[in-house]
């Protein structure tokens, strides 16, 4: 398979984020074709792609679009519906988002209008992540520059559509991320998941019906709408279609973005980074960032897809792919992974807020030499009472690097009983903070 950059194709042009380097490379020609077209056409040819939702879960974006209620409603009233752009990228691992907001900020905002007129949306708003202070600007930035050039605000491009989009920044908590926190935040209030169902495409932002997308797919619109369905779906498989960016990190020799179709593997995309790093042997990776299970070199060749990861236990994620070697002790990762998960946890709900406490406690004596069997079975245990059990994906991207660590690397767990990590972590070149 080779590599098919589309999103990242001229990231290293000098000025890729201006406008003019945008138009050259036939920015906004897409928003031209699709406000000739009807908003449920637009909504039909995403839907008819197969783009799944980049972000991590992969949930079908047209279908996703198709939720919003278009009509009014049987006292004929129509409440606002809303766009909410989740650039809150936080997941260890995965930065694929805002390396795309930085180098074509455009791409986005393109993806955004086309999106808001499908849902008909007068109001959209991209959140971000509050610490990526360069990207806000650069997204404020090219924002101003769309609303002089008309693609964005009254009228646009003469279509008789209007749309105001805003650019928020968070402060900077993983929760935020999660997509009812997301817009508890936007709201001004705490950031704290709420319940679904009411999924947000019913009850969102101020209680009307929102989509959230990430930006990935957003941005992965305007080349669908331009190029075609055939196009796109020629790419990947039936199920998994399209391009995507994997990003690469930690033992490999050249960590980055590499965009390719949806079922690469990971030996091939190590072929295209060079490799593991020289001299060294890949012991563990993660297919889509911390919270998706951890594989091992025996995965080296499993298609990086929905289908293809879910067959092996695991799930694509965000496609942040972090490469460890040998000279990396999986429970020192794992311990790493959870102590962020304990301090990002919310506090909301019992299994997470607690078990993620454990967690520590319990890994922590295993680095330190004083575990003992029984606390490899308490470890399973507190891991299993948090999986399934908490409010929100958080609590299972918790459990996932214990329960999968536990599967592959048991016998490593057992050799720290013995006498603490046999590993010295000074060696280790990721986790040395
Ligand atoms: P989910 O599967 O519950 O939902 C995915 C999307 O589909 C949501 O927008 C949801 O509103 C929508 N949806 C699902 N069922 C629906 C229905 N019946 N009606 C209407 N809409 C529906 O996944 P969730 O909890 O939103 O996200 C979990 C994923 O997030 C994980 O797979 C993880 O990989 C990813 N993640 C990404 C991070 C990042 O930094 N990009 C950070 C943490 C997690
Ligand atoms: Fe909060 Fe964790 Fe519960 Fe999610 S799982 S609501 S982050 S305490």
């Amino acid at each position: 398979m080779s590599l098919t950059p589309v999103l990242s194709r001229y990231w290293d042009e000098p000025n890729s984020w201006t406008l003019d380097t945008y138009r050259r490379h036939r920015g906004y020609v897409a928003l031209g074709d699709a406000l000739r077209m009807s908003p449920d056409d637009v909504i039909t040819l995403v839907k008819s792609s197969g783009l799944r939702g980049r972000g991590g879960a992969g949930f079908p974006t047209g279908t996703k679009w198709g939720f919003i209620p278009q009509q009014p409603g049987p006292d004929g009233s129509s409440p606002p519906h809303y766009l909410v752009v989740n650039a809150d990228e936080s997941e260890p691992g995965t930065c694929k988002d805002i390396p795309l907001m930085l180098a074509t900020p455009h791409a986005l905002i393109e993806g955004a209008i086309i999106a808001a007129y499908a849902i008909r949306a007068r109001h959209a708003f991209v959140y971000l992540r509050g610490e990526v202070v360069g990207v806000l600007r650069r997204l404020q930035a090219a924002t101003a520059q769309a609303y002089t050039a008309g693609y964005l605000g009254r009228d646009i491009l003469g279509s008789g559509f209007d749309l105001d989009l805003v650019v928020h920044a968070g402060a900077g908590a993983y929760i935020c991320g999660e997509e009812t926190a997301l817009l508890d935040s936007l709201e001004g209030r705490r950031g704290q998941p709420r319940l679904r169902p009411p999924f947000p495409a019913v009850a969102g932002l101020y209680a009307c019906p929102t989509v959230v997308n990430n930006v990935e797919s957003i941005a992965s619109v305007p080349p669908i709408i331009r190029r075609g369905v055939d196009w796109f779906r020629s790419m990947g498989s039936e199920r998994s279609p399209g391009f995507t960016l994997y990003s690469l990190s930690g033992h490999v020799t050249r960590p980055g973005q590499y965009e390719a179709p949806l079922g690469v593997t990971l030996r091939e995309l190590l072929g295209f980074a060079g490799g593991v790093r020289a001299g060294h042997e890949l012991k563990f990776w993660t297919p889509g960032g911390s919270s998706t299970p951890l594989l091992t070199a025996e995965h080296l060749d499993v298609p990086l897809d929905y289908e293809g990861v879910a067959g092996v236990g695991s799930m694509l994620g965000t496609k942040a792919l972090q490469i460890f070697d040998e000279t990396t002790c999986v429970v020192r990762a794992v311990l790493r992974w959870i102590e962020f998960y304990a301090h990002e946890s919310c506090g909301k709900c019992t299994p997470c807020r607690e078990g993620t406490y454990w967690l520590v406690q319990l890994l922590r004596g295993f680095e330190n030499g004083t575990a003992t069997e029984a606390d490899l079975a308490t470890l399973a245990d507190v891991a299993g009472s948090i999986d399934g059990k908490s409010f929100c994906a958080l609590g299972d991207g918790a459990a996932s690097p214990i329960t999968s660590s536990l599967k592959h690397f048991r016998d490593e767990y057992r050799t720290h009983i013995a006498g603490g990590c046999p590993l010295d972590p000074r060696r280790s070149t990721v986790f040395e903070g």
